[in-house]
């Protein structure tokens, strides 16, 4: 069985939904503190399954080494964390107690019960400000902007200080921006108030839950000034995981040769060509402003995402048009 902490949050609830119609036995371990119940109803009702769902604060390691001595677990993709950049500054010790504190109590169940299989959601983040993109695999880890991308690279050094000590095979899978929704309509990225990352923003400006979107900054090098990301849908994030644990069952010596992968698209788009596109596609004017730029910003990053390719056999497959449709249908949904 798989064990997915985190799994009711945005990109667990749709990689259960692949590892499900990939044959694999699932467990959702989920606090609920960014994510509901509602979540693991729409993935039964969309499965036509029973979830194994557990509420559990991974950071409490005995209420986890109850949940590892009860189901028969091989596996772990470990998605939970707080993710908030701006919210990990004003309240740093809350990330380090929750994303530190609950990766330690989980690698401290997966040694006791001997589970040897290891996903971790990793970011691209922990490139920082990298002075050219595509970034590969070995560009250099930079000093951390926030306490939360700290807790990524503290992350990727505990697990790979662990497996040196233990027989522990593990793929670090550094996302960069996922976005998008299932088809369904029922799973989406769904922030509480108002949303840090763009896609959201955008999607409640468009539907009037929000009345204007701040572009951050059009003074940026890039073709019209405003930052280039590299989006990724969320279902070919998700289908990355089923190869990534497909391939940690199968290939007991990965960490010989590979322990983190990029998984981006490899292209970039600016915050304006996401906009642009997002009114093509949708027909819906977005109300927007140039303001200043954002501290901390990154002024552009995409992947090089041949690692991926070469080691997992995956590749991106959605197109940003998809991306932003999906998300679009999502909030209209949500709406109802
Ligand atoms: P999310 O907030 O939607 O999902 C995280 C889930 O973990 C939530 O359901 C939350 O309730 C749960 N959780 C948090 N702390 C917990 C704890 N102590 N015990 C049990 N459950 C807990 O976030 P997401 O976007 O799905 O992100 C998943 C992972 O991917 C995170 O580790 C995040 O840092 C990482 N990541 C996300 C992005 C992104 O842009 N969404 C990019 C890079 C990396
Ligand atoms: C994208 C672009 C903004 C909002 C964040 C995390 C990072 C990683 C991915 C987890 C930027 C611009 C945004 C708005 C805007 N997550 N923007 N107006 O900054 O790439 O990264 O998510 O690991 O850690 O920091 O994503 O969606 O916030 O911003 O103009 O209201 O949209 O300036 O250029 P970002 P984002």
């Amino acid at each position: 069985m798989v064990l997915l902490t985190g799994g009711a949050g945005y990109i667990g609830s749709h990689t259960l939904l692949e590892l499900v119609s990939s044959g694999f036995e699932v467990l959702i371990v989920d606090d609920l503190s960014n994510s509901s119940l509602k979540i693991i109803e729409s993935l039964e009702s969309i499965t036509k399954k029973s979830i194994a769902f557990e509420k559990v604060d991974i950071t409490n390691q005995s209420d986890l080494d109850r949940i590892f001595s009860k189901y028969d677990i091989n596996s772990v993709i470990h998605f939970a964390a707080k993710k908030a950049v701006g919210e990990s500054v004003e309240n740093p010790l809350k990330y380090y107690h929750n994303n530190v504190t609950g990766l330690i109590s989980l690698l401290s169940c997966c040694e006791k019960h001997r589970v040897k299989n290891f996903v971790f959601s990793s970011s691209c983040t922990i490139y920082g400000s990298p002075k050219t993109s595509p970034v590969t695999e070995d560009f250099e880890i930079q000093i951390a902007a926030s306490p939360y991308g700290n807790t990524k690279q503290i992350g990727e050094e505990i697990i790979s200080d662990f497996a040196n000590s233990i027989e522990f095979n593990y793929l670090n899978l550094r996302y960069f921006n996922p976005i998008g929704a299932h088809e369904s309509g029922l799973l989406g990225d769904n922030p509480e108030g108002k949303p840090n990352n763009l896609l959201p923003y955008i999607t409640r400006v468009a539907n009037k839950e929000l009345d204007e979107l701040t572009v951050f900054g059009d003074d940026y090098d890039t073709h019209d000034g405003t930052c280039v990301r590299d989006y990724i849908h969320v279902i070919d994030i998700a289908k990355a995981h089923v190869s990534a644990l497909e391939l940690l069952l199968k290939n007991k010596k990965i960490n010989d040769k590979v322990n983190a992968i990029n998984l981006g698209t490899g292209k970039g788009y600016t915050v304006l060509d996401l906009i642009n596109t997002f009114e093509k596609v949708t027909n819906i004017k977005v109300n927007y402003k140039i303001g200043p730029r954002r501290s901390g910003d990154v002024p552009a990053i995409y992947a090089d995402a041949s690692l991926a390719k070469n080691i997992l056999n995956w590749e991106a497959k959605l197109n940003l048009e998809a991306m932003l449709q999906s998300a679009w249908n999502f909030e209209l949904k949500k709406k109802k």
